[in-house]
């Protein structure tokens, strides 16, 4: 099993981005997890295509792109174009689902539907074998460094449990409050990909805690 350490570079230094994002590149990470806000889908507003064309100049692994906007499809190609390689959209700002994953897929990225902390796994069931990743949201989404949510390891086990026998390849990601205090406990739980902003970019060595995270998996 492949796991997958994806900093967030919301908590980065916007002042010195290229840095920050060298960081990553020369670290243990996989990939650039890059979160967009609209300030209407969350309340708070973050950056859009010329943050995440900057990135994909320097970064050298892939970018992971989460929408937390309202009516992605308008935005979704032009996303492509700026250099995302997966594109995660949101279950509860999308009325046709299936039509907004097949754009993703015709814009020549991985697809993936993010799940806030109140929407069952459940709703899911319909559209699991054309998903690449889900992003199970532990935390409500919209900023950095808050409090981890409990009832996520619930909510992986379900999905776990979803995607047996239709999708077993589908990656399952965690966002919100993870750090090396969690990540054992969601692996043992079924996740296999990790979000991090705080846990990464407020420590010491933001380098060192990558690896310590990547070690985690070895165990
Ligand atoms: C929250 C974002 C997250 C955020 C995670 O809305 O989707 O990706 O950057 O930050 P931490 O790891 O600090 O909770
Ligand atoms: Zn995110």
């Amino acid at each position: 099993m492949k796991y997958i350490i994806a900093p967030s570079i919301l908590s980065a230094d916007f002042g010195n981005l290229q840095r920050d994002i060298e960081m990553i590149n020369q670290s243990d990470a996989d990939w650039f997890h890059v979160d967009v806000m609209d300030g209407v889908f969350v309340p708070n507003i973050s950056f859009g295509f010329p943050i995440l064309s900057a990135v994909k100049k320097h970064a050298t692994k892939p970018l992971d792109v989460h929408l937390m906007i309202v009516e992605p499809d308008k935005f979704i190609p032009e996303f492509a174009k700026a250099g995302a390689d997966r594109i995660t959209v949101h279950y509860e700002a999308c009325t046709h689902l299936h039509r907004t994953i097949q754009l993703i897929k015709a814009s020549g990225c991985k697809a993936g539907v993010a799940l806030n902390p109140h929407t069952p796994v459940a709703f899911l069931n319909d559209i699991i074998e054309d998903l690449d990743l889900v992003l199970i949201m532990s935390v409500n989404p919209g900023f950095g460094g808050q409090q981890f949510i409990h009832n996520t390891y619930k909510k992986i086990q379900d999905l776990k449990r979803l995607i047996q026998g239709k999708n077993e390849d589908l990656i399952i990601e965690v966002d919100g409050g993870v750090g090396l205090q969690n990540i054992g406990t969601l692996v043992s739980a079924g996740a296999n990909a990790f979000v991090a902003g705080n846990a990464i970019f407020v420590s010491d060595n933001p380098t060192e805690t990558i690896s310590k995270m990547k070690s985690l998996f070895s165990s």
